[in-house]
Formats: structure tokens, sequence, C-alpha cells
């Protein structure tokens, strides 16, 4: 069976950690100092390397290659030949231990790795236990680590991870060092999208990598998951397979009203919604969806700073579609449309016509 894409291209290197470059940098000196922390605690939300950090400060800490050259060590990496860097990348190692605290939660279970933290390594420099989840443990639990992390055999290092930083005990979280993993941005998952098709070689649309780069928002992860599954639909990568696969097929339609309203067409606009209700569009959806695309129709118009802030959750041609819209008309139009809109849309929603109340809107704006 194929490795699934996400584990094939795990970075092997601090220096393949993309959009981390603070903790990249920490990290590679105390590599290369030798100077590690007994706990860390890397926190973040999904996919942005977590637990790819940890495997890698795991194999630092152990490297053969590092322990027996010094030259290499400076570099501050895994050297990921030798037999600890083998083992441990593929998941064999007795001396890193993973825990996922959502299935291991209680005390019995950290009692337990306390015993296992107090045996000296079998055959590695360190034991590294790598708690992930850890805002899963009971509140007996977290007590019992805390008291491991106040004094830890030296041979010991604890990484712990989560998404849930605000639900940890800040008994905890002050025994760590400390490191936030941050959300990826579009280019940087394009970017490596783009490696990941040229290695597999796989043909695609670039607008294709971007809408996935959007979808995923900002977790590297769901972005390779994400391809790895339009890939298994189709050979080539396309944008419209990307937006069946997330479900965007509604982003175009907004587009296309969206312009009609702007040019205040109001012919094609009621043929529009014809259209759209016989061919079993939810109404009142749209509506929703439609708002919050004039909203930034309007936003942008007025402050074009925003685009920055946008990019991350659209692609640059639904930039340049926002932008062209909002070119088309004045201000106080939009304010107009975006009020009555949102009329519209309290009234359909306890209406057994959700179209008429959106129809009458739009005569209203557009004669
Ligand atoms: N910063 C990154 N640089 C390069 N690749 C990354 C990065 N973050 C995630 N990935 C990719 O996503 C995969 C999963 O990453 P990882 O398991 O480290 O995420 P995580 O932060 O631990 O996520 P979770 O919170 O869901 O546990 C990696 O194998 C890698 O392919
Ligand atoms: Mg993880
Ligand atoms: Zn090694």
């Amino acid at each position: 069976m194929s490795l699934a894409l996400y584990r094939k291209y795990r970075p092997k290197l601090l220096e393949d950690l993309l959009g981390q470059e603070l903790n990249v940098q920490i990290l590679r000196n105390a590599a290369i100092q030798n100077k590690f922390a007994h706990a860390y605690l890397f926190y973040g939300s999904r996919g942005t390397g977590k637990t790819t950090a940890a495997r890698l400060v795991a194999k630092i800490l152990n490297c053969e290659t590092r322990a027996s050259d010094k030259k290499f060590h400076e570099k501050g990496e895994p050297c990921n030949h030798c037999r600890v860097c083998t083992e441990i990348d593929n998941g064999n190692a007795l001396d890193v231990i993973e825990i996922d605290a959502a299935s291991n939660r209680g005390i019995d279970e950290i009692r337990n790795l306390k015993e296992v933290a107090h045996t000296i390594p079998s055959s590695y420099a360190r034991k590294v236990f790598i708690i992930d989840e850890v805002h899963m443990l009971t509140g007996p639990a977290f007590n019992a680590l805390l008291k491991t992390l106040e004094e830890p055999p030296d041979h010991v290092v604890f990484i712990l991870a989560t998404t849930e930083f605000d639900k940890l005990p800040a008994t905890i979280v002050s025994r760590t060092q400390r490191f936030v993993f941050k959300k990826l941005s579009k280019q940087t998952i394009v970017k490596k999208l783009e490696t990941i098709c040229s290695a597999e070689k796989l043909e695609y649309e670039p607008a294709a990598l971007e809408l996935i780069a959007v979808a995923a928002e900002g977790g590297l992860r769901d972005a390779e998951s994400l391809l790895e599954q339009v890939r298994s639909h189709s050979p080539k990568i396309t944008a419209q397979t990307v937006e069946e696969a997330v479900g965007r097929v509604g982003w175009k339609k907004l587009k296309d009203f969206s312009e009609l309203l702007a040019a205040k067409d109001l012919n094609k606009a009621l043929i529009f919604l014809n259209e759209l209700n016989e061919s079993g569009t939810n109404i009142v959806q749209f509506t929703k969806d439609l708002i919050h695309y004039l909203r930034r129709v309007l936003s942008l118009k007025m402050n074009p700073g925003l685009e920055e802030l946008f990019q991350n959750e659209l692609t640059n041609d639904d930039i340049l579609a926002l932008k062209n819209i909002g070119a088309k008309n004045t201000p106080d139009f939009f304010i107009k449309l975006l009020k009555s809109l949102i009329r519209s849309y309290a009234d359909m929603r306890y209406s057994p016509f959700a179209l008429v109340p959106l129809e009458v809107c739009v005569i209203e704006n557009l004669k």
C-alpha cells in the first residue's frame, strides 16, 4: 500500500519545517549548543507541524552521527540514516514513547508513564515522551504529571502537544518551554503542494492548488490529504475537481449573481434567480452566502488594504472578482443593497416563499 502523502512528505529536517521559522531557530540553537529543556509544550492549530517537530527533537537528542561527529553536530539537525534516526522514523524506537492523551486520560496511565520514565533508557541517550492532545488528561492525571515535570530524571525529555492551549492548567504550562505553531500562509501551503505534485509527477492547474490551500485553512496536513483525495478521483488536479471535493460550487454562482447586481442588470438578475430556484438551490443559504460575499466586496472597496487579510481565505482570482464587482457601483449602492438583503434574509427564514423576499429586494435595488 502506498504511504499517505502527508506521511511520505513529513519533514525530516528542522530546515524543512515550513512557516515556523522562530521555532526552528530556537530548536536549532538548542541542538547546536546541546541545551535542551526537560519539558516542551508545542501548541497551535491542527496540522502545522507539532508532532513532526517533536519527532525531530527526539531524533536530534539521540542521533548517533551527532554524538560521534563534532562537525555534523554543528548543523543542529538529525542525520536521518543512523540506527536511531531510522528507528524513530519507522516508529519502533523503544525510548521514544508517543502517548495519545485522548485515549489514555487517567491517573493510572500517568502513573505508568512515571514508572517508565524512571527506568533508564534501553539503548538511547535520552528517553523522550511525546504526549499528544495533552489537554485531554483528567485533573488527577495532570497533578500526577506535574510532579514529574517538576523533577524529571536527567535522561528524560517531555514534549507535550495540543491544539487547545486554553484547556491546560497554568501549573503545567508554567513548567514547560512553550512554542506556538502558527497556521501556514496560503503561499507556503501552495509551495509545498507544488513540490509534492512534481515529486509525484502529478499534473495540476495552479488555481487548483490555491483552492486546496484556501480550503485547508492554514493546516498543511489537511492540504495534503485533500490533494490525495482529489488525486484519487482524477489524474489531473483541476480547479473544478477541487471545488467539487470541497463543496465550493456555490462560489461561482455568488460571483455571477453579484456581477449582475452591481451592474444593475435587473432582467438577467431575475432570470438568474428563477433558474436558481428551479435548480433546487437552498435560497435561504444562498442569501446568507451572498450577504457574506457582498460584505467582502464592500469592505475591500472601502479599504483596499484588506486584501492582505483576505489572502489566506481566498484565491487570487476570488480577490480580483471582488475588486471588479466593487468597481461597478458606488459604496452607497452596496450599503443599501446589503441592508435590504439582511432584512430579506430575516423575512425569508419564516416565510413559506423564500424566493419572494429576495426577489423583492433585488427589484427594489435594481429598478
Ligand atoms: N510546518 C510544516 N512544514 C512542513 N510540513 C508540515 C508542517 N506542518 C504539517 N506538515 C505536514 O503535515 C503532516 C502532519 O503534521 P503534524 O503531524 O506535525 O501536525 P500536528 O501539528 O501534530 O497536527 P495535530 O494537531 O493534528 O496533531 C506532516 O507529516 C507534514 O506532511
Ligand atoms: Mg500531532
Ligand atoms: Zn541519526
